[in-house]
């Protein structure tokens, strides 16, 4: 597929682009009234504000049939003041485009680190603006388990893996990037008022994009979007009035591009997600013993220790997310008492939130247990802790340790009690 941003009025846009075609598109459309983009045909300099809203809806509406069923629109938006009140911009804009099919799907702030220092009488200082997320139906690509936040969580992941979802914490609403500055995009090329960061843009190709998707921008200013689109190996397509604009970014891209593809590492979550995952899983499958412990302790079985191990069997349903093998010895004799006691607490919360899919065996014989038991690599934990193993040495005789595992976990939560 050829990629191209056309200088041209985005109100050609069905001329030049086929239906159902686009995957995603992310723009900034031109300001009202306010910045002159020094071209005739420029939407928003001059207008009233009905004819503004009216161009907006029809360009969208032509948006809306080149895009693909799973496709999405993102919008960077903001309201303004004007004649001593404001006026909702993203709101007007977002009735005006449901109105010829788009679905809100959410309201995202885009918070700027860097703005004007003062702000007017009655309007505190500006440091947001507003993302509108459109889809054109249900069906819409969204991958939210690429763009998880794993570095911002406070130190409650390890104690209670349960709750964390092995992909991080979801995004939140509030998205802060910094505004591009001059020179940022290499000597001279930021010449234009209002570029998007480019890692915002990577954030939204990376939620909703895969590689080989058409990225469109009827937009594209400075080209912030097909640019990134193209560094992340998509194609695009876009629009803008000024020739300047154009050319600057077609020597930008081709200064750029073969550097950028080469550190372009696909949409797979970064190395540390990876590892974050697999710490969360063997926390939960751990704790899962812990909890299990106690809990038959409390309802009156001698249970004297746990073996804990991960195994591969296939899971088996839409909430297990790991399978573990749990070798319990108890008591002479209180083999076949446990049972009953084994359905009841593994059947109700907390254990069966855990997701995990547990094959649990007991037997009432120490030596058979200790036969079991692997000759090296075992790590021993307490009662009340799974995430700190104690000594490794003699860890199956060990008489602290009653949580027994292959899996060797060392975390220090003071670590993440201060991180932030
Ligand atoms: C807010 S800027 C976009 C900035 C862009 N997102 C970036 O990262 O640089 C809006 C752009 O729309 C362009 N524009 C205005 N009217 C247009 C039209 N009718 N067709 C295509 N582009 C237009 C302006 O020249 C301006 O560059």
């Amino acid at each position: 597929m050829m990629s191209e941003v056309f200088v041209d009025d985005a109100r050609n846009l069905k001329k030049r682009i086929k239906k159902q075609s686009i995957d995603v598109t992310i723009t900034s459309p031109p300001y009202y009234d306010m910045k002159d983009y020094g071209h005739e045909g420029q939407i928003g300099f001059g207008q009233s504000y009905d004819i503004y809203l009216k161009d907006l809806k029809n360009i969208f509406k032509d948006v809306f049939h080149a895009t693909k069923e799973t496709g999405s629109l993102w919008v960077v938006i903001d309201s303004f003041k004007r004649d001593g009140a404001v006026v909702t911009l993203p709101f007007d804009f977002a009735r005006e485009i449901s109105s010829v099919g788009w679905k809100l799907q959410d309201v995202i702030i885009w918070k700027k680190d860097k703005t004007v220092p003062w702000s007017k009488k009655g309007t505190t200082r500006k440091i947001f603006e507003y993302v509108l997320f459109f889809s054109k139906g249900n069906d819409f690509k969204y991958y939210s388990e690429r763009a998880r936040e794993i570095r911002d969580l406070k130190e409650w992941w390890v104690r209670y893996p349960e709750r964390y979802s092995p992909h991080g914490k979801s995004l939140e609403e509030i998205w802060e990037f910094s505004i591009p500055t001059q020179g940022s995009w290499g000597e001279g090329y930021i010449k234009h008022f209002c570029p998007l960061p480019e890692d915002l843009v990577k954030r939204i190709l990376t939620l909703t994009t895969d590689e080989g998707d058409l990225v469109f921008d009827p937009f594209a200013g400075s080209g912030t979007v097909p640019a990134q689109a193209a560094f992340m190996a998509r194609n695009f397509y876009g629009f803008e009035l000024n020739e300047q604009y154009v050319q600057m970014f077609k020597n930008y891209l081709n200064s750029n591009i073969e550097k950028r593809l080469a550190t372009h590492t696909s949409s797979n979550p970064p190395i540390d997600a990876e590892k974050f995952r697999t710490t969360i899983l063997d926390l939960r499958i751990l704790k899962y013993a812990r909890v299990l412990f106690k809990k038959l302790k409390s309802d009156g079985v001698d249970i004297q220790k746990i073996w804990v191990e991960p195994s591969n069997e296939a899971l088996d349903g839409k909430y297990t997310i790991a399978a573990a093998r749990y070798l319990l010895l108890v008591a002479p004799g209180m083999n076949e008492q446990i049972q009953a006691s084994l359905v009841k607490i593994t059947q109700s919360p907390p254990l069966s939130k855990f997701g995990i899919m547990a094959n649990i065996t007991s037997i009432d014989d120490a030596k058979k247990f200790s036969d079991y038991l692997p000759s090296n690599r075992i790590f021993s934990y307490t009662q009340n802790n799974t995430h700190q193993h104690r000594s490794t040495a003699a860890a199956a005789n060990s008489t602290d340790g009653v949580i027994l595992s292959s899996i060797e976990m060392d975390i220090n939560e003071e670590i993440y009690r201060n991180a932030r």
